[in-house]
């Protein structure tokens, strides 16, 4: 386990979007992991900012992104789909038919899990997962107590993580409740893992993730068992270190 402990959020986005455009250079037709939230926009504008000084190429990149909430259309604002195209796929010369979220309107969503980890698969497996944490340790939208085996499936969201997503949405009525994510399983099968978090209200959780027992009940646990694991935090997240 690597621990890099940075000033603060720029600095956190600086040296993340550094290992990301290295993972690309090292290999044009990487396959990424990608997350939402808050925390990677920084790394997003920092990628941006090197495809437009010519530094990082996407052309043969794929992704997939950890999640989508269910019910919410790709054209919807809140959706996940719109936020990586809004914060970073619109801005760099990435294909369209090399990004992947899980559909959250798909009919079938047993189908379309199945069908995700297939796609994850057929492209040759995750060379470098991006993850931020929620407040209660999810990762992607993996919530406390789920099963560490889990691959792509529906979840249901915790109280806790919708009300802290509501900020995104006009009421807390119309946060969803259940979203498709990857499961820890999909997760720890990437071959690489960096983990960001950044400010005083992740300190706990980043000191239990990294120092605390492996427990479902912190599903970021699991990641100390990762052969290839980058945490960067900010002095303010690593407080508790
Ligand atoms: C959401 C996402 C996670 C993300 C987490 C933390 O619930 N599904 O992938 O890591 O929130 O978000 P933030 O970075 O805004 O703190």
């Amino acid at each position: 386990m690597k621990i890099i402990v940075v000033n603060d959020y720029e600095e956190m986005s600086r040296k993340a979007a550094n290992i990301v455009a290295s993972q690309i250079i090292l290999k044009p037709n990487s396959v990424l992991g990608l997350a939402t939230g808050d925390t990677p926009l920084g790394m997003y504008k920092n990628l941006t900012r090197f495809y437009q000084e010519g530094d990082v190429d996407f052309t043969d990149v794929k992704t997939f992104n950890l999640d989508e909430y269910y019910g919410l259309d790709k054209s919807n604002p809140q959706s996940y789909y719109f936020y990586m195209m809004e914060n970073f796929f619109k801005h760099i010369n990435i294909q369209q038919q090399n990004i992947h979220l899980p559909n959250g309107m798909a009919e079938n969503i047993e189908k379309e899990c199945v069908q995700y980890e297939k796609n994850i698969e057929l492209a040759g497996g995750i060379d470098l997962q991006i993850l931020g944490i929620g407040g209660n340790g999810h990762i992607g939208f993996n919530e406390p107590d789920l099963k560490f085996e889990a691959i792509t499936h529906l979840v249901e969201l915790d109280e806790n993580t919708v009300k802290a997503n509501s900020r995104f949405f006009k009421s807390l009525d119309e946060v969803p409740t259940k979203a498709i994510s990857m499961g820890i399983k999909t997760i720890m099968g990437a071959r690489n893992i960096l983990l960001l978090a950044s400010g005083r209200t992740k300190a706990e959780i980043i000191y239990k993730a990294i120092k605390g027992k492996i427990t479902s009940e912190v599903p970021a646990s699991i990641l100390q068992l990762h052969p290839q694991i980058t945490f960067i935090i900010d002095k303010e997240a690593a407080s508790y270190l």
